[in-house]
């Protein structure tokens, strides 16, 4: 009788096996059939009841089923397996004859590139490329330049006070301060730098940004002069003719002060948007040093007289690069420095 059930269970298991459509299912009948609690567990324990002799061989014959269909769950398993390998690589593929990306080696940023290409200019023209901090004496930001003690730029609104009499420097004038104190006249130098001012940031307005001051300083220097080193650094720039023209500007350190600006770029001083149809751009402040600025200093006005400017490279850089959002500079965005 068992015999007879066995060779049915066999025959029932295999096709079980065989229309499995999938490994999940696949498991589940094999739980059913040789799971601890299975159909062939059960038999096993039936044959408890059974004489001897036919209990060894109902065994023998349990064992040969058991084995035959450990093999066939293991081979359809194995179908699975592979079916499941075989769709996987259909999605999941390389080609290994692309191209390899290659390296993405670092760019300069704009500000540098601009700061660079003025440093070159200006060495060529024989003047030093002095570095000042960013931390500054009061002194230095304001006093020594002929900056009253009621000018509104010393308010806690413009600029970012340190302890002690220190500040953030708010442009890069306190330079000229060092640089007439270690130079000796005649000099001629340039400090380009970062500086800071207490401004609510947006498209246009940044807390840090990036000037290049310059001044010389000899025994007739004339407005003349300023021109002329103002139109090579222009013209060396923008690697075009550039037209130059100078307003009245009030700077404290600088008598007269000016406001320099160039024939817009873009229109060519037809009017356009970006020079607001004026024609003219303006790009920087500069003048004839201050007596004051030279007396405090250690040098005599009637002996010695200069030039400065000051020019912000971070909206130069935003002018030559087109670039309409001044917190782009500062983002770190390798989207955007990628760009350049
Ligand atoms: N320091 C001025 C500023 O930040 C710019 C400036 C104007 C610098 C006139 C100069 C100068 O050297 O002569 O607005």
């Amino acid at each position: 009788m068992l015999e007879a059930s066995l060779k049915e269970l066999e025959a029932s298991a295999r096709a079980r096996i065989v229309s499995a459509s999938s490994a999940q299912e696949l498991e589940a009948v094999r739980v059913e059939v040789l799971g601890r609690k299975g159909v062939i567990a059960g038999i096993s324990k039936q044959m408890a009841g059974l004489p001897a002799e036919e209990r060894s061989a109902v065994g023998r014959h349990l064992n040969a089923v058991k084995r035959a269909l450990e093999a066939e769950f293991a081979a359809r398993q194995a179908e699975f397996a592979e079916a499941r390998l075989a769709a996987r690589l259909d999605t999941e593929w390389v080609d290994l004859t692309l191209p390899a990306p290659g390296p993405r080696p670092g760019r300069m940023h704009p500000i540098t590139r601009l700061q660079c290409e003025i440093e070159d200019l200006f060495l060529s023209m024989g003047f030093a490329v002095l570095d000042g901090p960013e931390t500054e004496t009061e002194y230095n930001n304001f006093d020594a330049l002929n900056i009253p003690r009621d000018h509104p730029a010393r308010d806690a609104q413009d600029t970012f006070w340190l302890k002690g009499e220190t500040l953030l420097r708010t442009h890069t004038s306190p330079v000229q301060i060092r640089g007439l104190a270690k130079l000796k006249p005649p000099l001629r130098m340039i400090a380009p730098g970062r500086v800071f001012r207490n401004e609510s940031v947006d498209a246009s307005h940044e807390h840090t940004f990036y000037q290049v001051e310059g001044m010389m300083v000899d025994r007739e220097v004339s407005i003349a002069h300023l021109i002329y080193y103002m139109k090579a650094m222009l013209t060396g720039l923008f690697h075009r003719e550039v037209t130059v023209r100078l307003r009245p500007g009030y700077f404290p350190f600088v008598e007269p002060g000016f406001e320099l600006d160039i024939h817009c770029l873009i229109c060519d001083g037809a009017g356009c948007p970006v020079c607001k149809q004026s024609g003219w751009v303006e790009q920087m402040g500069c003048g004839l040093v201050h007596p004051n600025v030279l007396r405090m200093s250690g040098l005599d006005p009637d002996v010695w007289n200069g030039w400065a400017f000051g020019l912000g490279l971070t909206r130069l850089a935003m002018m030559r690069y087109g670039i309409d959002d001044i917190r782009l500079l500062q983002s770190g965005d390798l989207r955007f420095l990628y760009q350049f």
